[in-house]
């Protein structure tokens, strides 16, 4: 059994996976590890959507790549990324975005295949598991706590499924299109979406799985006062 630290730096985010559903006993596994995520006050703000149905997984895909086609960048509830990015943030953004398109052989230019690409998030990189993770909309209303909260039950389950030999990759692309997941999926009225995360079995001779973006080193993001 690997040690937690172990599985923490040997997960990394896949995106091509074998055409196999996890199966229900071990998305229960991972789903009930992760409950014991901690959250303020035991909020526990969380609410998951465990799909593995290929045809609604292929009709939720299909309507954000429809409202991409067109020009609808977003339909939202919440904003994930930054709107104005600055540096140091920016500068590793566009890091590690050019060392996968540099494995894959993808040309800075060719927007085209970068798009593309970025589509394959909603053809759920071939996963046929996908957790849609929402809270409340009362609990975002003019508050912003339980999206940290929801931020460590994703690690949660990604963990938990790594420890089980399940790869898996945290989708903020569904974040921008959470409104048309919410109309898909015909979710209660109160719900807002926040994030998925597709899970599966690695295609181990896939290229783009042998990503690893780097981190930068402690000392730029650590203050230790002694
Ligand atoms: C909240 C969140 C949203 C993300 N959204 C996407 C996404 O939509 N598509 C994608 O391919 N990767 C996504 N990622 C994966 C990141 O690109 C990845 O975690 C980061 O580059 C570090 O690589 P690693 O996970 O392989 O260690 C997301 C990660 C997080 C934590």
């Amino acid at each position: 059994m690997p040690t937690v630290i172990e599985t923490i730096t040997s997960r990394s985010s896949k995106r091509k996976f074998l055409n196999k559903p996890v199966p229900k006993n071990i998305q229960e596994k991972i789903l009930q590890a992760a409950q014991m995520t901690p959250s303020g006050a035991n909020m526990q703000p969380w609410i998951t959507y465990a799909i593995s149905n290929e045809e609604l997984l292929k009709k939720i895909g299909d309507a954000i790549i429809s409202k991409m086609d067109a020009g609808i960048p977003n339909d939202q509830f919440i904003q994930y990324y930054p709107v104005n990015w600055v540096n140091p943030y920016k500068k590793r953004r566009v890091l590690t975005g050019a060392g996968l398109y540099e494995l894959m052989e993808v040309d800075r230019k060719d927007n085209e295949t970068r798009i593309e690409m970025w589509k394959d998030n909603f053809r759920w990189f071939g996963a046929k598991t996908v957790f849609f993770v929402f809270t409340d909309k009362a609990n975002i209303d003019e508050a912003q706590g339980v999206l940290i909260d929801c931020g460590a039950y994703m690690q949660s389950i990604m963990l938990a499924a790594h420890a089980l030999g399940i790869a898996s990759c945290p989708q903020g692309a569904t974040t921008e299109f959470g409104k048309v997941i919410t109309e898909v999926l015909n979710v209660p009225e109160n719900l807002a979406l926040l994030y998925s995360i597709v899970l599966g079995y690695e295609d181990k001779d896939a290229k783009i799985n042998g990503y690893k973006p780097e981190r930068a080193p402690i000392q730029e993001s650590v203050v230790f006062l002694d």
